[in-house]
């Protein structure tokens, strides 16, 4: 899959199959996320990779509309200091879903509204906090996955020369 079809094919998921994501998958992953530029390249972000079941379903507490953490098979925390910008986790969290899609692995990021919740479930040290939470897993057959949220036409998102 070329990078422009994995950008517009790719859309988040809530369902995943039982079956895990292989290491050298999730190793891609990460490293996609790692090559994300940052201001300053001051690469600001770390990963609290997640696959233990209890853990995941205590993480699902934390935020309001979390419950498919608890059925991903892994589950990755992307960590800023209290003072990083939410831009360059962004970039990571964007890298991290292309390359997983590119293998054929689904995600949907995930909000800790609770977010003392998910510092105290991930054990991370005071001063940080948790941008994301992006859950991976292979979807469900083609038939029953969702088609996606439709998007703003371009002619009106667009304004060229000045808004
Ligand atoms: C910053 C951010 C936070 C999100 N938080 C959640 C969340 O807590 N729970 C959830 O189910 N989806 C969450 N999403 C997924 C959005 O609902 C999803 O990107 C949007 O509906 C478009 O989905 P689509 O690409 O499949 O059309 C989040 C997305 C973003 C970018």
């Amino acid at each position: 899959m070329d990078a422009y079809t994995c950008i517009l094919s790719k859309r988040d998921t809530r369902a995943y199959q039982d079956r895990p994501i292989p290491e050298e998958s999730l190793r891609r992953i990460l490293q996609a996320g790692r090559m994300a530029g940052s201001a300053k390249n001051l690469q600001p972000c770390r990963f609290v990779v997640l696959k233990d079941g209890p853990k995941k379903e205590e993480l699902a507490t934390c935020g309001q509309f979390a419950q498919h953490i608890a059925s991903a098979p892994v589950v990755v925390a992307i960590v800023l200091p209290q003072d990083g910008r939410e831009f360059d986790a962004g970039r990571c969290a964007q890298n991290m879903v292309l390359a997983a899609w590119a293998k054929g692995i689904a995600s949907c990021p995930v909000t800790m509204h609770d977010g003392d919740c998910a510092l105290r479930v991930l054990g991370i040290p005071q001063g940080h906090r948790v941008s994301i939470v992006l859950a991976f897993g292979y979807p469900p057959s083609s038939g029953s996955r969702r088609k996606g949220t439709p998007r703003i036409p371009l002619e009106e998102l667009v304004h060229r020369e000045g808004w």
